[in-house]
């Protein structure tokens, strides 16, 4: 195995790419300080996420925890599959056209007090008060959950991610982390449960529906709802975030999109591709495997890095350079790959298409304000920004 000194850490994330264009010219994986095997290339990266049989996903230690206290994203094969199949299922109502009015209404709404927060010059914090809310209010919306809790969904997130990162919490259940979490979330299911007629929505169909004559009991509801709520607020609002930076960094890629629309999806998925929200996918290997050549060993931790692999010359021409143009731009791993790919893509590519349409709709221009420094959220798997000063020129 090749042990590597370069960081690929590196919170600048400059240096990080650097880092990893060294990484995948010498072997598709290393060994980094943690003792993590670090996957860089995208083959790699892509038959790692696909084993299913040899990995398991998770950053703590693996079959502690009941299946029922289990996060999707870490449940074992076949389980998983079933799961997923219930998940599914559950989701496939809300088409992304069905909740797309929903979030065209709440952006038009969130742009005008975007507007209203601006100083006389223009400046407004846009995170705050535009691309946080959009990823909360649209999972309010499909779980069925009133829209006067979007702002205690999108702190609660924040909140669990932060509780999660704690060294000694990282195996805990999801509901043991945040008491005013789950306890929302479990008077909202015992509502539907004791309802001759519960509303139909997310939670409902999540305690109804049945594969093969299983249905999932209401403490799995319970722990796959509060991950979903957080699987789709923070990615989606880092995603939002990236894109907005794209634009606001460039105001003439700004002018670009803003008179040639069909650019809209585009510059959503190369965004994607060259600012990954999810920058990696952590697995502990549950039996030896070879994976693009390298040999790993049962109980080795794995972190595949989507970043590097959505940066991978051997895939893209010029992988560095933001290209409006790009042929295929769907074709990277932003949402992963294989069983666990992202359930929720439909619904973040929609949102986040509906959010720059509107924003050129109400905004002639575009900038970052003078004296904005990149404030990235740190979460260390993430990318985004946390806070996001720009200037506004109202159309
Ligand atoms: C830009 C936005 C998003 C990005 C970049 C993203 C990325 C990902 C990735 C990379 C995975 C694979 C995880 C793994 O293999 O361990 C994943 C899984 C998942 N995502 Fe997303 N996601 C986004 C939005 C959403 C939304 C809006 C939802 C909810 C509706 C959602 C729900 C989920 C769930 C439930 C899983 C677990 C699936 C499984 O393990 O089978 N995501 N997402």
């Amino acid at each position: 195995m090749i042990r590597s000194d370069i960081n690929p850490f590196d919170s600048e994330s400059g240096n990080r790419y650097l880092a990893f264009r060294e990484m995948r010219g010498v072997a598709p994986a290393h060994e980094v300080d943690g003792g993590q095997l670090f996957i860089v290339r995208q083959k790699a990266v892509e038959e790692g996420l696909k084993s299913v049989g040899s990995f398991v996903g998770s950053f703590g230690d693996i079959g502690q925890a009941a299946e029922e206290d289990t996060i999707m994203a870490a449940i074992p094969e076949p389980r998983h599959g079933k799961i997923r199949k219930l998940f599914n299922s559950a989701l496939a109502y809300n088409h992304a056209s069905q909740v797309e009015p929903f979030v065209r209404r709440y952006a038009a709404g969130r742009i005008d007090d975007t507007l209203a927060c601006a100083t006389r010059d223009g400046e407004v914090e846009i995170m705050e008060t535009y691309a946080r809310r959009i990823p909360s209010a649209v999972i309010a919306e499909v779980l069925g959950i009133p829209n006067d809790r979007i702002d205690d969904f999108a702190r609660w997130s924040d909140e669990v991610l932060v509780l999660q990162g704690e060294e000694d919490r990282v195996n805990e259940p999801i509901w043991s982390l945040h008491p005013e979490f789950t306890r929302y979330i479990e008077e909202q299911i015992q509502m539907r449960v004791d309802s001759e007629d519960p509303p139909n929505d997310m939670i409902t169909r999540l305690l109804q529906v049945e594969v093969e004559g299983e249905r999932l009991s209401q403490r799995a509801v319970l722990t796959q709802s509060m991950f979903l709520i957080i699987a789709g607020n923070e990615t989606t609002r880092n995603l939002i975030g990236n894109v907005i930076r794209r634009l606001a960094e460039d105001p003439s890629r700004y002018q670009q999109v803003r008179e040639d629309r069909s650019l809209v999806p585009t510059l959503v998925e190369e965004t994607l591709r060259v600012d990954s929200p999810v920058q990696l996918l952590a697995r502990t290997c549950t039996q030896d495997v070879e994976i693009d050549g390298v040999q790993i060993k049962k109980g080795d931790r794995v972190l595949h890095s989507l970043a590097s692999a959505n940066r991978d010359e051997s895939v893209y021409s010029d992988p560095e350079e933001f290209r409006l143009d790009r042929p295929k731009p769907r074709d990277h791993v932003a949402f992963g790959a294989g069983p666990h790919i992202c359930p929720g893509a439909f619904l973040a590519r929609m949102e986040t298409e509906v959010a720059v349409e509107t924003l050129l709709d109400r905004v002639a221009e575009m900038a970052l304000a003078p004296g904005y420094v990149w404030d990235p959220n740190p979460v260390f798997w993430a990318l985004g920004p946390r806070t996001l000063r720009v200037i506004l020129t109202p159309a």
